[in-house]
C-alpha cells in the first residue's frame, strides 16, 4: 500500500505551510504575442557593458561564485555609500525578506504590514507560523504611526511597508518614514523596490538608525528581473544575523557579473528612468479620458479605478481576451482596480488600443 506509507511517512515530517493552500500548479511563461504588463518587469535590454560582462562570467562556469557574495556586497557598498559589512546581497529582495521572517521570527510572533501591500509578504508569514497583521495606509497614504505603534501591531517583531508601495504606487514623504522609525523600539523593514522611480530614498536613514532595514533590488529599475540580484542594508549586527543563515553560494556567477557591472553603470539607465516616466503619465492620462480613476504613481506601474459598472477582474479578464495581461489584487480590498506595468511605447499602445475596444463594445451594450 504505497498511499497508506506516503500517508504515514508525510504525517511524520513537520509541515510548517500546512495553513498554505495546495501548492499551485505554478503558471507558465505567456506566450510571447501576449502584451505581458503584469509583474512590473522593465522590459528593455541590458546596456552592452552589462551584458558583456554577463556572456564572460559563463567563462567561469565551472567554479562555484564567490564565497559570500562578497564582490557584489563591495559594489553595492560603494555604489550606496557603506561598508560590505552593512550589506547582504540575495537572489532578488524577495529571498532577502524570506531571510527576515526566518532570522527574525518564531512561531506564533506577530509581524505588521501597511497594507494594501506587497502580498507575498503573507506568504512569508504563514510559513513561519507568525500573525499577520496588515494596517492600513491611512486615507491620504501617510503613515498611520499611532496605530503602528500603540494599536493592534504594537507587538509586532518588525513594521513593513513598502515605499514606493506596490500595489497602490504612492510614495510617503521620507519625513514620516522617519519619525515612525525613530519613535518605533522595533525593527522597521523599508522596502525600496521602486524608489529609482521617486523622489526620494531612505538610505540616509540607515546611518541614523540601527533599527531600519532598507532592502533594494535591481529586477524593477535596472531591467534584470530574470536574473535575480537584491540587497539588504542596515546596521552590521542586522546583516550579520541574515548572512550567518544564507545557503552557501547562494548567487550565481552570472548574478554576481551583472550584478556588479550595473551598480558601476548605473548612469547607463537614466534614459530607461526618463521613457518609464514618460510613458506613466501618458497612459495615465489617457486611461483618465476612458473613464478611469488613477492614482499619481512614483513607481514603473500604475493602479487604475475601472469605469464603474464593472470590477477589475471583468476588466482583467476582457484585456487578456485582447493578448493584454495586467494584475488585479482581489484580496486586498482593490476589486475595482487593475495594475498596469509600464512598458516600451509599443506595448502601452497595444493596451491603450485594447482599452479603447473593449470601452468601445462596453459602449455600445456588447
Ligand atoms: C514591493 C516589492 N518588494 C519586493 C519585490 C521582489 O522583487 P525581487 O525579488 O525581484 O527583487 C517586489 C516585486 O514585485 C515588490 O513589488
Amino acid at each position: 500500500m504505497v498511499d497508506a506509507k506516503l500517508q504515514s511517512v508525510l504525517s511524520s515530517l513537520a509541515q510548517p505551510a500546512k495553513d498554505l493552500e495546495a501548492q499551485s500548479p505554478g503558471q507558465r511563461a505567456p506566450d510571447a504575442r501576449y502584451v505581458k504588463l503584469n509583474t512590473n518587469e522593465n522590459p528593455f535590454p541590458l546596456p552592452t557593458m552589462v551584458w558583456r560582462s554577463a556572456i564572460s562570467a559563463l567563462e567561469r562556469q565551472y567554479l562555484y561564485p564567490e564565497d559570500d557574495n562578497i564582490g557584489l556586497r563591495e559594489a553595492a557598498a560603494n555604489a550606496y555609500g557603506f561598508s560590505k559589512d552593512h550589506v547582504i546581497a540575495g537572489n532578488g529582495s524577495s529571498e532577502l525578506l524570506g531571510l527576515i521572517y526566518r532570522a527574525f521570527l518564531a512561531p506564533g510572533d506577530s509581524v505588521a504590514m501597511l497594507s494594501p501591500g506587497f502580498s507575498f509578504n503573507r506568504k512569508l508569514a504563514v510559513l513561519q507560523s507568525a500573525k499577520f497583521l496588515e494596517v492600513l495606509w491611512s486615507d491620504s497614504h501617510s503613515i498611520p504611526i499611532d496605530q503602528l505603534l500603540f494599536g493592534p501591531a504594537k507587538d509586532a517583531k518588525f513594521i513593513l511597508l513598502a515605499n514606493p508601495n506596490n500595489p497602490t504606487g504612492t510614495f510617503a514623504p521620507i519625513a514620516d518614514i522617519e519619525r515612525l522609525v525613530a519613535q518605533s523600539d522595533r525593527l522597521v523593514v523599508l522596502d525600496e523596490a521602486y524608489v529609482d522611480f521617486a523622489p526620494d530614498n531612505g538610505l540616509r536613514l540607515v546611518r541614523r538608525h540601527p533599527n531600519l532595514l532598507l532592502l533594494r533590488t535591481l529586477s524593477k529599475s535596472y531591467a534584470a528581473a530574470g536574473i535575480r540580484v537584491g540587497f539588504g542594508l542596515g546596521h552590521p549586527e542586522l546583516i550579520g544575523r541574515l548572512r550567518n543563515i544564507q545557503n552557501v553560494f547562494n548567487m550565481n556567477v552570472i548574478a554576481h557579473a551583472v550584478g556588479v557591472s550595473i551598480l558601476s553603470h548605473r548612469a547607463a539607465y537614466e534614459e530607461n528612468h526618463r521613457h518609464i516616466r514618460h510613458e506613466r503619465e501618458r497612459v495615465a492620462a489617457a486611461l483618465r479620458h476612458f473613464g478611469f480613476r488613477v492614482a499619481p504613481s512614483h513607481t514603473n506601474f500604475l493602479l487604475a479605478r475601472v469605469p464603474n459598472g464593472q470590477d477589475g477582474r471583468w476588466w482583467h479578464a476582457a484585456l487578456e481576451r485582447e493578448g493584454v495581461l495586467v494584475a488585479v489584487f482581489p484580496d486586498d480590498g482593490l476589486d475595482h482596480c487593475i495594475r498596469i506595468s509600464i512598458g516600451t511605447k509599443e506595448q502601452m499602445d497595444s493596451f491603450l488600443a485594447a482599452v479603447a475596444a473593449i470601452s468601445e463594445r462596453l459602449k455600445r451594450g456588447g
